[in-house]
């Protein structure tokens, strides 16, 4: 690859380690032999502060190269000014092919780059046709998600209606279908629910039954993507929305949207004017923006590029495409199935010490340990040194502590692990 293709200074390292822990199964061996090198940093971070790192899924670790590749971003603008657009923009189109990678779907261009999911959620809003659209959402949505539909709510601009979770802090997906009349226009459902971890198993029943109600479906995939592999049903919603701040180790700010290839404006059979567009835009959006021509009628770019928005953060790009290129080289596949190992691991030697797990049947990334008091729970679970958060039941009873080892996390690590939750949570 050339200098503004996108190609990263990290793209032979990684390979090159994925490629010597061969194509089976994961191994803790085969990891610590060739990918724990490349988390020299944050690894090194484990011994000086005497921690375990659990909160996997909360602030994901970077790889020791991130740095490497915001810097050599940086350096381009100090080095080739204006110039460094052609890196940045390159480094943009790598990101959303990497993350329809992630999707598993074929045109990297219905991936929008957004700077929160809370954003891609406003994007979604403020494409609905109607003046006061129907949204139905759950109890279980994330906070940033509930906020941004309480204001608009508040504000008049939409009408919320909430689904419930039951007495377990649960959805169920027979009450979300339930709750879709003829008058929804929009449903948002996490596919993994960020407090209680659990895992939709049935959101094709919610799409068929928005679809059939003419409704759009927006999915919250933040606890999803890179965690479990996405299937058909979820490529079938209208929309996605997530972000690489977690799972794939990209830090804060590098999020995106999805918006299903038959929305977009040069989807086969679809007239112009139906397309669908939002009014969160910029000039980076349109069709041509460096023509600087001005038409009465805005004219948006083809395909996903109008759902761009004005000139954007770059250093984003840098900073989240090694995790990103780490997650696609080793295959999510290969990682759930590795994390499921890692937690009935953590799971069994937390029950035989006495822990009981509160962890649903179909769940994302982490086990789950009920308590009365969070704060109380993690301040404890800080000073016997692991590294973990609360959240608190959608249900309104009691919180629960989130436990999410990694491929960072060792047997012994676990080990030591469950002796000292055992210690501050028994
Ligand atoms: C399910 C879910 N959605 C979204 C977010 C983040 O939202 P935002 O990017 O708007 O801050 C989180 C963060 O924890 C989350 O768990």
């Amino acid at each position: 690859m050339g200098a503004h293709d996108g190609e990263l200074v990290c793209d032979p390292i990684i390979e090159h380690a994925v490629r010597a822990m061969g194509s089976g199964a994961l191994t803790e061996a085969g990891l610590v032999e060739h990918v724990h090198p490349l988390f020299s940093r944050v690894l090194a971070r484990n011994v000086s502060a005497d921690e375990i790192y659990l909160a996997n899924h909360s602030l994901g670790r970077p790889l020791d190269c991130v740095r490497d590749e915001v810097v050599a971003s940086l350096d381009s603008w100090y080095e080739d000014l204006d110039g460094a657009w052609g890196l940045w923009m390159a480094q943009r189109e790598r990101y959303r092919a990497e993350l329809a990678r992630l999707l598993g779907v074929d045109r990297a261009d219905s991936v929008v780059p957004k700077t929160s999911a809370a954003q891609g959620l406003r994007s979604v809003i403020h494409a609905l046709p109607k003046d006061r659209p129907v949204v139905v959402a759950t109890r279980a949505e994330f906070d940033s998600i509930e906020f941004v539909l309480k204001a608009m709510a508040h504000k008049g601009r939409i009408e919320v209606r909430w689904v419930d979770a039951d007495e377990d802090g649960l959805i169920e997906e027979g009450a979300v279908a339930r709750a879709i009349g003829p008058d929804v226009d929009l449903v948002v459902c996490s596919v993994v629910c960020f407090a209680m971890g659990q895992m939709l198993t049935k959101v094709g029943d919610v799409i068929d039954a928005a679809h059939a109600n003419g409704a759009k479906v927006l999915l919250d995939a933040y606890h999803a993507a890179g965690v479990i592999e996405l299937g058909d049903a979820h490529r079938h919603a209208d929309f996605m929305i997530g972000g690489n701040y977690k799972y794939t180790r990209g830090g804060p700010g590098a999020c995106w949207l999805w918006v299903n290839a038959r929305h977009l404006r040069d989807a086969p059979g679809v007239p112009e004017r139906d397309s669908v567009f939002t009014t969160e835009t910029g000039w980076f959006a349109k069709a041509e923006p460096f023509a600087y021509a001005r038409s009465d009628a805005p004219e948006f770019a083809k395909g996903g590029d109008g759902w761009l928005e004005a000139t954007e953060p770059v250093l984003t790009y840098a900073q989240a495409l090694p995790g990103l290129v780490l997650t696609n080289a080793i295959g999510v596949g290969r990682l759930r199935a590795y994390s499921l190992e890692q937690m009935g691991v953590l799971g069994d030697l937390l029950s035989a010490k006495g822990v009981s797990l509160a962890t649903p049947e179909s769940h994302g990334a982490y086990v789950l340990v009920r308590v009365e008091d969070s704060k109380g729970a993690i301040g404890a679970l800080k000073a016997h040194g692991v590294n973990a958060d609360a959240r608190p039941s959608p249900s309104g009873h009691g919180a629960f502590v989130r436990l999410c080892p990694d491929l960072l996390n060792t047997r012994t690590e676990l080990e030591d692990a469950s002796e000292r939750i055992a210690q501050a949570l028994v």
